[in-house]
């Protein structure tokens, strides 16, 4: 199923792979990053602390936290959206603590995030050379969930507290500060290194929780056998795995022979550029040279060789809750999941439908363009070729997709659906770019 995905990476990973068949088979890393010789078995089944869990979750929800006060984790990952959502922006990335600060990524769920595995390379059987898998944030930039509750805590455009200090007295004078003696021992909060150490670990129990990691979708019901899923959806499901026709499964990965559903976690960690149309309504691309061109950031501060030809990668998010999401990519570019979807299958043949002026992959540094994958099903196609999904074909997969809404967040997935169909319906028939980033291509239902 894989096969797929690597016909595309050729002559600049060489590089790299030549320097790497030199190193030593045992401790082989790519400028620091681990290589693997074998993709890690799915993580879990996580059993924390419940009393970590209870006060990873006071912390996610305590608005005390930001400056001004006001903005919790949960302002951004909503429990609303599926734990994602822009802090009510809607120009598809998040509003910070400040009415006047929008940042420059669309939110991603959290749930299910204590599955990412740290950043490692691995070569895979029909790969040329090693790719990178794993690491949070979109390009992969930290390692895990306890290491990274501080960037959001003093990103200016997020959290805004001026330093770690700052962090370290609110959660001293919080509510459940006692909680957090009792579970980390009195002298938790003696050092501002140590309150932030708690906090991480507390936060890591959070997002292990089952209420994180419900796996209670329609998908899973129907895998156990105990939920029957319609005939579209069916149809989406085959047309997802047919590496003829989707081959969506080659990066969103699942298995639904599976017992274990962390088997189906709808990506395989792993990094493509698919060249998403550029979001004009974020601020900081009025800037016509400014690019966010993801993990290559990553690759440079990490020294991996060679690291402009990770411009334009960004890492496969999992597609559970996907249908409670109200924007998609990681600028936020959709703020319809029809388009999404319809997108992997006319970028290269209708060009003008996607992109301004019709420049594919418009958001991407002129110089890097090339990394963006024009190889893999279902975006291997040109002006003129006939997509790999039809408009019937693009609606089964959407109908699929919504199969994935865990239990919570079924009615605001339903709500969500709805009212992006409504607004399709509004705007159908122009295939114009729209500055607001709704595309709403004609359906034909
Ligand atoms: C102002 C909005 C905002 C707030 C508040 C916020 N986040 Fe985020 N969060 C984001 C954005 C945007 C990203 C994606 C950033 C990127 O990819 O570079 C993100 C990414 C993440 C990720 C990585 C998920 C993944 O799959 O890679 C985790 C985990 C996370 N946030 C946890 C938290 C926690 C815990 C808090 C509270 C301490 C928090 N966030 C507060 C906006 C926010
Ligand atoms: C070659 C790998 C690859 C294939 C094949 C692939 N995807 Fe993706 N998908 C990605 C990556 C990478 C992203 C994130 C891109 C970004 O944020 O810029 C993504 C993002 C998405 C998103 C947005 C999710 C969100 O929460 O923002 C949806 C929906 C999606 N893919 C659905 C599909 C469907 C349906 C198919 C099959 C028709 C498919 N993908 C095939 C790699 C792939």
């Amino acid at each position: 199923m894989r096969g797929k995905r690597f016909q595309r990476i050729a002559g600049a990973v060489v590089l790299a792979a030549a320097a790497l068949s030199c190193a030593a088979a045992a401790g082989l890393t790519v400028g620091g990053t681990p290589q693997r010789t074998a993709l890690p078995d799915v993580a879990g089944p996580f059993r924390p602390d419940p009393a970590r869990v209870l006060l990873g979750r006071q912390v996610f929800f305590d608005a005390r936290l930001s400056e001004p006060a006001g903005t919790s984790c949960a302002s951004c990952h909503d429990p609303a959206q599926g734990f994602a959502g822009d802090h009510g922006s809607r120009i598809g990335v998040a509003l910070g603590s400040r009415p006047d600060l929008v940042g420059v990524r669309n939110v991603p769920s959290v749930l299910y995030a204590a599955y990412v595995p740290p950043l490692f390379f691995y070569q895979d059987d029909d790969a040329p050379a090693p790719t990178p898998f794993g690491g949070l944030f979109a390009d992969g930039r930290v390692d895990t969930v306890a290491q990274l509750v501080r960037h959001p805590l003093l990103d200016p455009l997020e959290m805004r507290n001026p330093d770690t200090d700052a962090i370290a007295r609110k959660l001293r004078t919080a509510p459940y500060a006692d909680g957090f003696k009792r579970a980390f021992g009195p002298d938790v909060f003696a050092t501002t290194a140590g309150a932030l150490a708690a906090l991480g670990a507390a936060m890591d129990a959070f997002l292990q929780s089952r209420e994180m990691a419900p796996f209670s979708s329609r998908y899973d019901a129907w895998v156990q056998g105990r939920a029957q899923l319609t005939t579209q959806e069916l149809r989406g499901l085959k047309l997802f795995k047919d590496p003829d026709r989707g081959n969506c499964v080659s990066c969103h990965k699942f298995n639904e022979t599976s017992t274990n559903p962390a088997r189906s976690l709808f990506t395989d960690f792993g990094y493509d550029a698919i060249g998403v149309p550029r979001n004009r309504a974020i601020p900081a691309n009025r800037d016509p040279r400014r690019f966010d061109e993801g993990l290559c950031a990553t690759a440079a501060a990490k020294g991996w060789p060679d690291s402009g030809q990770w411009c334009g990668y960004f890492r496969t998010p999992s597609l559970r809750n996907v249908a409670a999401r109200e924007r998609y990519m990681h600028n936020g570019v959709f703020a319809n999941l029809r388009d999404a979807v319809a997108f992997y299958a006319t970028r290269g043949i209708e060009p003008r439908r996607w992109y301004r002026d019709g420049r594919l992959f418009d958001d991407v540094a002129p110089r890097h363009r090339g990394n963006v994958n024009v190889a893999t099903l279902p975006y291997n196609r040109r002006q003129g070729m006939t997509p790999a999904l039809d408009d019937a074909d693009i609606d089964a997969i959407v109908a699929f997709l919504g199969t994935l809404t865990d239990a919570p967040f079924e009615a605001a997935a339903r709500r969500n659906m709805a009212a992006q169909a409504a607004r399709c319906r509004q705007t159908s028939g122009t295939g114009l770019v729209s500055d607001v980033g709704a595309y709403c291509l004609p359906s034909k239902r």
